[in-house]
């Protein structure tokens, strides 16, 4: 027997798979619903000018590959502060954080994961019902317990309130509470600024610690807008964790440009905290990646470039509002009722159909037209003449 014969063959990742499966299908009338990557009318999924520019000029800069060392480019670290805190709370709150590179958002939550279980084992991290597929996996490899909190009636098609305060209410002091900043993947509703207070005020007298995971700033209703609930509650609370990612706003999928973010009590703390962020990171991957924090860097640092970036972020965020509302009347017209009008009011780039498995099943067999599993589609796969043959092939499922 050899030492590998026994590998058991494990299915691949669902959402990964639509990638390939779309990428291989030779229809010419495809469709991709899939994955969370924005993109144009075209189907194409574009560099910023800001991040070109960033990569000429990191060209022309760097002039070595030496390493770098925990934190990743040099600077990079506080610009991504600076971004989640704004101006007035980055004075207040700037010395009280621990920030280390990662990457990705994913990277961030396994470190985060770890920390937690390092400092309290017996840690439950309440997750929204539903939430994003790869959260439970990353936080039970941190050999952590998950709960689901209720979060969404699909039914109803809107946050299941009385049901959600319920279930955060049994979480105990030393548990994690994760909610979305903004856009929820996979539902696109977000909470309201009085569940954002009602969090504020389950830190505050309970003892749990906010977990803020930030994926889509500026995709929902603004680039600071987005930021308004979850600024508010950092400026209160004693502690919370944040992870924050560049994929989608900035465009940088492929470069897995992310950063874990602790609030702490003081400053002390956060750089025993920082400390320990190093750790684990030297103990699993040793060091950041530094290409992609280099280009986030520049644009975050270089006033044209960040007013650039932002830019063409906001004409992306109407480009994703404006197909909302195209979406939700070709589908209102199409079944000749309202139960679609709640796309139009969500956030972000998804939102989800009501479909039963078998149905999105055939969709993509009969049709290719590529969804998530559980019926979450990705607002910037469509154009006007896929919305029309969408609604046309909908109808024909749900009937
Ligand atoms: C998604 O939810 O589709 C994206 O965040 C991509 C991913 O890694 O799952």
């Amino acid at each position: 027997m050899t030492f590998f014969a026994d590998t058991k063959k494990l299915p691949p990742d669902s959402l990964l798979q639509l990638i390939t499966d779309f990428r291989n299908d030779p229809s010419p009338d495809k469709i991709d619903l899939g994955v969370g990557v924005y993109q144009d009318e075209h189907g194409k999924t574009p560099i910023f000018e800001a991040v070109e520019l960033a990569q000429r000029r990191l060209q022309a800069d760097e002039e070595s590959k030496t390493y770098l060392g925990p934190l990743g480019w040099p600077g990079f670290a506080d610009e991504v502060r600076k971004l989640v805190l704004g101006n007035t709370l980055e004075e207040k709150l700037a010395d009280r954080f621990a920030v280390l590179p990662k990457p990705g958002s994913s990277g961030a939550l396994k470190s985060t994961g770890t920390l937690v279980h390092r400092l309290n084992a017996a840690a439950k991290i309440w997750l929204p019902d539903p939430t994003w597929a790869n959260h439970i996996p990353i936080f039970q490899s941190c050999d952590l317990e998950t709960k689901p909190y209720a979060y969404y009636d699909n039914d109803a098609t809107s946050l299941d309130r009385e049901k959600m305060y319920a279930d955060l209410e049994k979480a105990d002091a030393g548990d994690v509470i994760v909610v979305h900043g903004a856009c929820h993947n996979p539902t696109g509703e977000d909470l309201s600024a009085e569940d954002w207070q009602y969090l504020t005020n389950l830190a505050l007298e309970k003892g749990i610690v906010p977990f803020i995971d930030i994926a889509y700033q500026g995709l929902g209703q603004g680039f600071d807008e987005d930021m308004e609930n979850v600024r508010g509650l950092l400026d209160v609370v004693p502690e919370a964790i944040i992870c924050y990612s560049f994929s989608k706003n900035m465009g940088l999928y492929r470069e897995r440009v992310g950063a874990a973010l602790v609030l702490t009590e003081n400053t002390e703390i956060a750089g025993r905290v920082q400390s320990n962020l190093n750790e684990i990171a030297r103990r699993s991957y040793s060091m950041p990646p530094s290409y992609g924090g280099a280009l986030a860097w520049y644009v975050l640092s270089d006033p044209d470039l960040n007013a650039s970036w932002r830019k063409e972020l906001e004409q992306m965020r109407k480009r994703v509002l404006s197909l909302r509302g195209q979406v939700t009347d070709a589908l209102s017209a199409e079944f000749g009722d309202n139960r679609f009008q709640y796309i139009k009011s969500q956030n972000g780039m998804f939102s989800r159909l009501p479909l039963a498995p078998e149905q999105i099943a055939q969709l993509k067999s009969e049709s290719s037209i590529y969804m998530a599993g559980d019926g979450r589609v990705n607002m910037c796969g469509f154009t006007p003449a896929k919305i029309e043959r969408f609604t046309e092939l909908l109808v024909k499922v749900a009937k």
